[in-house]
């Protein structure tokens, strides 16, 4: 896994409560470091009975804080540096008692010692027993920690160590490594810019078992969402059928045709400071959706198609009234005569910057994760960008994004 530049050196306090899924905290921790950041961990002594301290160790290249008087500690630590010093704490799983003692500021190990000195956006993971999850007493000293803006994350439904079923478990370290990305970013500086991405190809229904589609997966378009979420911004993600899994901290909205992509990004814009068009949206619609499926014959099939809405030129239309859309950014996919075409495309649809997307070899395009991309502006002026990753590509989208916005 690749480092995430917001992760990047920053320093993540992964505090851990007593609580069988402390074993689930190992591999946040790894993704963590994975990341890029600089991770330190605190276990509570019960949290030591379920893993060892070692094991934090050994992934996280760093001394694991066990006790809170140790000397070595008090010299080279602090009972409160660590807190101070860290850009997020993380406390996974956080049991009952823990969440009590950080509702009522207790400080009473060096894990709750940590978090009262911390600054920076704590959050928690709880994970518990269905009953005591239940109990009002858990309720109201979550609602203490949300108030005061802690994030909480979980618990999920299912099977719990007792055997039961229900809700407790704490929820999974993939699920966590988002939700803790989501909470750094919110200090980035877009926090005050509403966002809308559109991706992946969108399916024209020709009945109820058959459609005509393209081959884009979303990887690009949620690389973008991902990026401009990683920067603050409040994002909305209007997608076509894909298998990724959802942008954590972002708006989804699931669509399937052309016509509802369009709906649904006319109403979004209305409120939104940028567009990024990366969908592949249909041009073609069959003219009719049968209700029942179409029987085959042995005759050739012809399929009447008629054009569908082209959304950017609907949103160009729209945008002389709306004075919040500060920055329209399409895509053209093309597999030949790319920047002319592309630049075609930037006057006729009205955008402040188009990326010309060549889709003519294996590795940049659909379905891939890497991309080759050129940047053009409005002034007509092509910044050709080398074969990146989608989501190298993302970032300098999203960097010309905040540029435009400032402008506009
Ligand atoms: O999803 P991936 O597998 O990661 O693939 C990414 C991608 C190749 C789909 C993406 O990077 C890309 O190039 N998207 C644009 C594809 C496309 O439809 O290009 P176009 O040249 O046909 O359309 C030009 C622009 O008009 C695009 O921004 C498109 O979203 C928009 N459009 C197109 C048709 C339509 N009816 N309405 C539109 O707004």
């Amino acid at each position: 896994m690749k480092a995430v530049r917001l992760l990047l050196d920053k320093n993540i306090v992964v505090g851990v409560t007593g609580g069988i899924s402390a074993y689930k905290t190992v591999a946040l921790c790894s993704r963590l470091v994975k990341a890029g950041a600089l991770v330190d961990v605190i276990l509570t002594d019960a949290a030591a009975e379920f893993v060892r301290p070692l094991t934090f160790q050994a992934l996280t290249h760093r001394p694991v804080i066990t006790e809170m008087f140790s000397l070595l500690q008090e010299t080279e630590i602090g009972h409160v540096s660590l807190g101070k010093r860290a850009d997020l704490m993380i406390i996974a799983p956080a049991t009952a008692n823990t969440l009590a003692k950080l509702a009522h500021g207790f400080a009473d190990n060096m894990l709750t010692t940590t978090a009262l000195a911390c600054r920076n956006p704590i959050l928690v993971a709880p994970a518990m027993e269905t009953a005591m999850w239940d109990n009002p007493a858990t309720r109201a000293n979550l609602q203490i920690l949300r108030q005061r803006g802690v994030c909480v994350v979980g618990p999920a439904e299912g099977h719990l160590a007792s055997g039961a079923s229900g809700t407790g478990r704490m929820s999974e370290p993939e699920e966590l490594f988002r939700a803790a990305r989501w909470a750094m970013s919110r200090r980035q500086p877009m926090t005050d810019v509403r966002v809308v991405v559109s991706a992946g190809g969108t399916q024209e229904a020709i009945d109820p078992v058959r459609f005509i589609g393209n081959h884009s997966s979303g990887k690009m378009g949620y690389a973008l969402a991902q990026a401009a979420s990683d920067r603050g911004a409040d994002v909305v993600l209007i997608h076509g059928p894909t298998s990724l899994a959802k942008v954590y901290g972002v708006e989804d909205v699931a669509v399937e045709s052309a016509e509802k992509m369009c709906a649904a990004v006319l109403e979004a814009v209305s409120d939104a400071d940028a567009l990024i068009m990366a969908a592949a949206v249909a041009d073609y619609r069959p003219a009719t959706n049968t209700a029942h499926k179409i029987k085959k014959s042995d005759r050739t099939m012809n399929l009447n198609l008629v054009r569908t809405q082209d959304i950017l030129s609907a949103v160009a239309k729209n945008r002389d009234g709306n004075n919040r859309l500060k920055a329209v950014i399409g895509f053209a996919a093309e597999t030949e005569s790319l920047v002319a075409n592309a630049r075609d495309k930037l006057s006729r649809k009205r955008l402040d910057l188009i990326v010309a997307n060549n889709v003519s070899s294996d590795d940049s395009g659909f379905s891939v994760d890497t991309n080759r991309v050129t940047l053009i502006d409005s002034a007509g002026k092509a910044d050709e960008l080398p074969l990146l990753q989608k989501q190298e590509v993302a970032e300098i989208i999203i960097d010309r994004l905040m540029g435009l916005i400032k402008r506009n």
